[in-house]
């Protein structure tokens, strides 16, 4: 009796402890194919704002020289373009060489970040 009892607690603390972990991961498994995550691209984009302006601040378009605004696109598509440089599909040097150096996961990280904006 004593121990039926304590053994169902625990499952029930071990059961809260499950939940908690899939919640946690909820926002992550809510995207659909990679888990693009716009906070995560924050430590990256500074690889990025010198061409492509400083995020959030809209009013530094147009910029000097003719650099595509990516703020906005949807995921997708900012996604497909730094595969693209990446694999050596889209030909710009600048370009190819940032995302030569982009994992997947940074390419979906930026995705989110600059689709968000
Ligand atoms: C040295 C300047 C430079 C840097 C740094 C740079 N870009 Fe670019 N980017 C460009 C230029 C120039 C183009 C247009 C290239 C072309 O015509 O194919 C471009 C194109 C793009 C495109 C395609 C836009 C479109 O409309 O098709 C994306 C997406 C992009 N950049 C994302 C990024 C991201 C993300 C970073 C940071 C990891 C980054 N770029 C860093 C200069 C830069």
């Amino acid at each position: 009796m004593l121990m039926s009892n304590s053994r169902s607690r625990l499952q029930g603390l071990s059961g809260a402890a499950l939940v908690l972990a899939l919640s946690a991961l909820a926002p992550v498994a809510g995207h659909a194919a990679e888990a693009g995550d716009a906070d995560a691209a924050k430590g990256k984009v500074s690889m990025c704002i010198g061409c492509h302006g400083i995020p959030g601040y809209k009013t530094a378009y147009p910029l000097v020289y003719p650099v595509p605004r990516i703020s906005g696109q949807t995921a997708k598509y900012i996604e497909n373009a730094l595969v693209a440089y990446r694999k050596g599909d889209r030909s710009h040097p600048s370009m190819r060489a940032i995302a030569a150096s982009l994992s997947d996961q940074d390419i979906a990280d930026l995705a989110a970040y600059y689709s968000g904006r």
